[in-house]
């Protein structure tokens, strides 16, 4: 009798079904009125006195297994039934939607990887700057109109400390550190206190670059930049130096390129006269080599400085400042795929 039980409990256990007129077929075999189990209790009677308590716990133990088995592939086909979506292995993968750099990322870059294939090396400094590595240690004297040309947000006046208005500050930073030759270029963020417009930003970016060395001239400034242009805007990019005024520059320039957008014919961009300014350069004034104690009888150098954005918008043909810094999806991923 309990091996007819064990065996019962066999065959509860191996069953299988995931078909609700199967499993109740089951139910009714096992468990109804006149099924194995209520059978199996009308026998109860006929076990002997000693025999009964082995019996009756063997017999209700078939009798858990068989409801448990039941509930649980009753409970399999519903969840199968919930979920059967995430199984349909045919379905298409739900598109996973990459990332893409952001213009002044890329351009960056770009600008990075032309000077480092003539030996520039890269240094940063600090957002937060003093009066000494922004105006002072750049030659700007202390009421000297140019400081209001930088437009300056203060963050404490007397020592004065401040958002750096150019990467310039990192100029000085590495001239008082490290020795001639000095070859770099400074990438950064900097800040100054403009009415924000298509064409002026309160935060913008810039690469500066420094080179101090015996008998630097300005020669080697023009073929430096030139090799620049041709290298970001084409073989065929012209260069125009223009007389301008820097602090720390002597001779200071400003130079343009022939007008990528019309190739000198004369559009909107280049406001019809085929060129259009990108940067700011001239030679180290010997007093700024002087005040980061540079032996200026002996070296010369030369520095430049762009705004990022500036070469992004030629470059991009972008004619409004502000999208570089409001994130809007539909102008980033203008540059998907663009990973350069
Ligand atoms: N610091 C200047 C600016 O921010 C750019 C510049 C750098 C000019 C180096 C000359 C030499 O406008």
């Amino acid at each position: 009798m309990l091996k007819k039980i064990a065996h019962y409990i066999k065959e509860v256990e191996s069953f299988n079904s995931s078909d609700h007129g199967e499993i109740e077929q089951f139910r009714i075999k096992f468990l109804s009125k006149k099924g194995i189990i209520p059978g199996l209790f009308s026998e109860f009677k006929n076990i002997p006195a000693g025999q009964k308590k082995a019996f009756g716990n063997k017999i209700n133990l078939l009798k858990n297994i068989t409801a448990d088995r039941i509930n649980t592939l009753k409970n399999q086909i519903d969840t199968l039934h919930e979920e059967s979506p995430l199984y349909d292995l045919s379905l298409p993968p739900e598109p996973i939607l990459l990332g893409s750099r952001h213009p002044v990322s890329i351009v960056r870059r770009e600008i990075i990887d032309i000077f480092s294939k003539i030996g520039f090396l890269i240094s940063e400094g600090p957002e937060i700057e003093d009066n000494w590595h922004n105006f002072s240690g750049l030659n700007f004297p202390d009421e000297h109109p140019a400081r209001d040309m930088q437009d300056t947000f203060f963050i404490e006046k007397n020592p004065d400390i401040l958002l750096r208005t150019h990467t310039s500050s990192v100029q000085v930073r590495v001239m008082e550190s490290e020795k001639p030759p000095i070859r770099k270029i400074f990438p950064g963020r900097v800040f100054r206190n403009e009415a924000i417009s298509a064409r002026a930003h309160c935060i913008f970016h810039q690469i500066e670059g420094l080179y101090i060395n015996e008998n630097v001239s300005f020669a080697d400034l023009k073929q430096t930049l030139l090799f620049f242009a041709k290298a970001m805007f084409g073989e065929n990019t012209e260069i125009r130096l223009r007389p301008s005024f820097f602090p720390f520059t002597e001779p200071s320039a400003e130079m343009d390129i022939s007008c990528s957008i019309c190739f000198g014919k004369g559009c909107n961009v280049c406001k019809y006269t085929g060129f259009v300014e990108i940067l700011g350069c001239g030679m180290v004034d010997p007093s700024v080599l002087e005040l980061s104690k540079i032996n200026s009888k002996k070296y010369t150098g030369f520095a430049f400085g762009m705004g990022i954005e500036r070469i992004a918008m030629l470059k991009y043909q972008i004619n409004d400042l502000r999208l570089f810094f409001e994130n809007d999806v539909r102008f980033l991923n203008q540059f998907r795929g663009d990973f350069s």
